[in-house]
C-alpha cells in the first residue's frame, strides 16, 4: 500500500468530471487536483503550449506533493503531451483520457456516432490513430467545439447559460439528425472532460434517448487496476482532497462546491 496522493489536472474545471468518478471508485485515496485556468483553454492552443503546461504541472505535483500516480484529466493534454510525460517520467504511472470511441462503437445501433471534442484533440495524431481502429465499425461525425469549455466555466462563474446553450445547439445541430432511425446519430461521445457539465443542455437538444458517453468511470477503473497491479491501492483512509488553481480560486471553489462532496479552501498557485 502507498498512502501518497494521486495527482489530477486539467486546463480548468473539466477534470472535476473525472475526479468525481475517481473519488467514487477509489474512496480511500487522497487526491490533489490542479485546474490550470490561468493558462486555459488548451483546446484551441498549439501543442507546444499544452506540452509545456503539462510538463510544468507534472513537475509541480511530483516535486511539491510527491504524488504516487498522475491522471491527466484532459483529452487535449493527453493527446498532445502524454507521450512526452511518460518519456520524462519513466516507471511513473500516468493515466490519460481519450474520447470513448470504442464503447460508442459497441453501443450504437444506427452505426452513426457524434463526437464532440476540442479542435486540438480531433486534430491530434493520437485521436486519428484511435479513430482508425474503429472507423470500420461505424461512421463518426467529429465536431470541434470551439469555446464550449470556456462557456461551461463562464456559466459556473456567472450563472448565465445563454452562450452555453447557444453553442450546444450550434454544435449538436451541425452534426446532423439525432434519433434511432437509419442514418440518424444515436450515440454522442463527450470527448472533452468539461462537456459532462453541459449534459443536461445537450440531452434537451438531442433527445433523452440518445446515449451520451463520457470517460470518468473507465478512467477510474483503469486507475484502480494500475494501483492494484503495482501494490499501491489504499484499502483504508478517508479520502482527502486538495484543490489548487493557476486561475481564480473562487471559480474552482464554486465548481467544487457544486459538483463534489467538498468544502474547503482552494490554493492559488503560480506554476511555471
Ligand atoms: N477539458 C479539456 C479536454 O478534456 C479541454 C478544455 C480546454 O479547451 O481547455 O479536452
Amino acid at each position: 500500500m502507498n498512502t501518497h496522493p494521486i495527482g489530477v489536472f486539467d486546463s480548468g474545471l473539466g477534470g472535476l468530471s473525472i475526479l468525481q468518478a475517481l473519488q467514487a471508485g477509489l474512496p480511500c485515496e487522497d487526491f490533489i487536483y490542479i485546474a490550470d485556468s490561468g493558462h486555459a483553454p488548451y483546446g484551441e492552443r498549439d501543442d507546444a503550449h499544452v506540452i509545456a503546461r503539462s510538463r510544468a504541472i507534472t513537475r509541480y505535483l511530483r516535486g511539491h506533493h510527491d504524488i504516487k500516480m498522475l491522471v491527466v484529466a484532459c483529452n487535449t493534454a493527453t493527446a498532445a503531451a502524454i507521450d512526452t510525460l511518460r518519456q520524462e517520467h519513466p516507471g511513473f504511472p500516468i493515466v490519460g483520457v481519450e474520447p470513448a470511441l470504442k464503447p460508442a462503437a459497441a453501443a450504437t445501433h444506427t452505426r452513426r456516432i457524434g463526437v464532440m471534442a476540442t479542435r486540438g484533440t480531433l486534430a491530434s495524431a493520437r485521436f486519428q490513430t484511435l479513430l482508425g481502429t474503429v472507423d470500420q465499425q461505424a461512421e463518426f461525425i467529429c465536431q470541434p467545439c470551439d469555446g464550449l469549455a470556456e462557456a461551461i466555466e463562464h456559466t459556473v462563474s456567472t450563472g448565465d447559460a445563454t452562450n452555453l446553450i447557444a453553442l450546444c445547439a450550434l454544435y449538436s445541430g451541425a452534426m446532423g439528425q439525432f434519433g434511432h432511425e437509419t442514418g440518424q446519430i444515436d450515440t454522442l461521445v463527450l470527448g472533452c472532460t468539461h462537456y459532462p457539465f453541459a449534459q443536461d443542455h445537450l440531452c434537451t437538444l438531442v433527445g433523452s434517448s440518445i446515449q451520451l458517453i463520457a470517460t470518468g468511470e473507465p478512467v477510474a477503473r483503469q486507475t484502480k487496476r494500475l494501483l492494484q497491479t503495482s501494490a499501491m491501492l489504499r484499502t483504508s483512509g478517508s479520502g482527502q482532497l486538495k484543490l489548487g488553481t493557476t486561475g481564480q480560486a473562487g471559480l474552482l471553489q464554486a465548481a467544487a462546491a457544486q459538483w463534489l462532496p467538498w468544502q474547503g479552501d482552494v490554493e492559488s498557485l503560480s506554476i511555471a
